[in-house]
């Protein structure tokens, strides 16, 4: 097939198909309009593809998820995250050598603009992560003029790097000014992971020595939410890069667009649902019902996928690091056994199993964070931190085809039809 006819009365178009080299294939709906006279509607685009792209395949139905073709439970297992970063944006796993360079270039760049701490001291001081990691990552781009043309290689390469090299250590910045701490420099002989923790976690009065259990499983979590394909933040990044918008700006964008309890706020939703649950005497049963009471807003936070219909692949891998990350800690937490409850309760209950609804990502995700040590409004910033080399590579990947259109939906008017002004001491 690669045709797909469309009729409405005697008219006709004949849209070609886009074949996919795996999943769903698409048609070309572009002259629709132009021959019908009438646009498409897709509330939420849940069957819209803007583009193709060679990134990331997800299958919903057979919770398959793959970067550049490479299964996620093996790039979980095996996989560094710089290397899987290097992976989303070249397209090719890098070679030892390239992996060196690749990984020298972002240790090197880990500093930030000594200036830029006066911007971290004007929030308050019960900023949210969230806000302050978008508005620093936006600044971003006043230090740096030179490499804001997303059409220039040069340009991209290194603000890829810049980006991914100082976004633990703006991250940990505001975590240290939030909490009435020195902030602490990164340090080059510390892998990505283990420099983070160190910059989050260690004070001038005392050693700290990170901890490679942990550092192990952060860099799973982030090999885990580094790419998905053209979620919200990420159709965001390209949304915003789409007007030729320079990188910062875009991923500026994905990190407001990640911060909704919808999307990525959730991990930071489900640990307070938890808790609330808990404080409330532990009754997972009432909550499920009050999940499935229409009348009632309550959702089970870090349930439900827009894709995944049978279970979250990425779950499947957290739960297990939940589980090993724990038992290494030597920490027992009343949040894993009600997260477990409820997992049980809701997986049997027929509302929950007619609409498909299954731990996503952000379930158990949480419950890791917190046993690292992490406060539970830091989780969506983690979260923003490993989906950086998704973001980048969707920004990359749109800005440099040459058949990328700035991105402008119609809509169906809907409103009141033509009427006259009428002065104000007429109405
Ligand atoms: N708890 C209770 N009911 C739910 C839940 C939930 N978590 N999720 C969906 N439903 C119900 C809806 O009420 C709806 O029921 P209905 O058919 O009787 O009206 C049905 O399941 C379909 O739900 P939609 O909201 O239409 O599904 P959509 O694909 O638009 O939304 C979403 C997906 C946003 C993830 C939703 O499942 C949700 O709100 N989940 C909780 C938030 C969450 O965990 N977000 C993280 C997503 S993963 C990520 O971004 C990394």
């Amino acid at each position: 097939m690669s045709e797909v006819v469309i009729r409405s009365g005697d008219n006709e178009v004949v849209a070609q198909v886009i074949e996919a080299t795996t999943g769903d294939s698409g048609f070309d709906i572009s002259s629709v309009r132009s021959t019908l006279g009438m646009v498409t509607v897709d509330r939420g685009f849940g069957n819209t593809a803007e583009s193709a792209s060679t990134i990331t395949y997800i299958n919903g139905e057979a919770g398959i998820l793959r970067y550049r073709g490479y299964p996620i439970e093996q790039l979980a297992e095996k996989g560094d995250f710089l290397e899987i970063a290097y992976l989303l944006n070249y397209g090719e796993l890098p070679d030892k050598g390239q992996l060196e360079t690749f990984t020298g270039q972002i240790t090197r760049h880990s500093l930030l603009r000594e200036d830029m701490k006066y911007l971290f001291e004007a929030f308050p001081h019960d900023a949210h992560p969230m806000q302050i990691l978008a508005s620093a990552t936006s600044a971003m781009a006043t230090y740096y003029p030179d490499a804001l043309d997303p059409k220039d290689v040069d340009a991209l390469d290194i603000s890829t790097r810049r980006l991914i090299a100082k976004l633990p250590t703006m991250i940990a910045w505001s975590y240290k000014y939030r909490a009435h701490q020195p902030y602490v420099y990164p340090r080059n002989d510390l892998d990505y992971t283990s420099n983070f923790l160190n910059m989050m976690f260690s004070v001038p009065a005392e050693d700290y020595e990170p901890s490679p259990v942990i550092a192990r499983a952060l860099n799973i979590l982030l090999i885990l939410h580094a790419d998905h394909g053209q979620n919200c933040s990420s159709s965001a990044v390209r949304l915003v890069g789409s007007g030729q918008a320079n990188v910062f700006s875009s991923v500026s964008a994905g990190i407001h667009a990640l911060s909704g309890p919808l999307h990525g706020g959730a991990n930071q939703a489900v640990l307070e649902m938890l808790e609330q649950i808990v404080a409330d005497g532990g009754d997972v049963s009432k909550f499920v019902g009050k999940a499935k009471d229409k009348d009632d807003p309550f959702r089970l936070m870090g349930f439900g996928h827009r894709v995944y219909k049978n279970f979250d692949p990425r779950a499947r891998i957290i739960k297990s690091v939940a589980d090993d990350v724990l038992e290494q800690l030597g920490v027992d937490d009343p949040m894993l056994d009600v997260a477990k409850q409820l997992e049980e309760v809701a997986l049997e209950d027929d509302y929950f199993v007619s609409r498909k609804l299954y731990p996503n990502v952000d379930f158990y995700s949480g419950i890791i964070y917190r046993a690292m040590g992490f406060p539970a409004d830091m989780f969506t910033v983690l979260f923003a931190l490993g989906r950086l080399p998704g973001w980048l590579a969707q920004f990359r990947e749109m800005s440099l085809d040459p058949a990328s259109r700035i991105f402008r939906p119609r809509q169906v008017y809907s409103g009141p039809a033509d009427r006259d002004y009428v002065p104000v001491d007429q109405r």
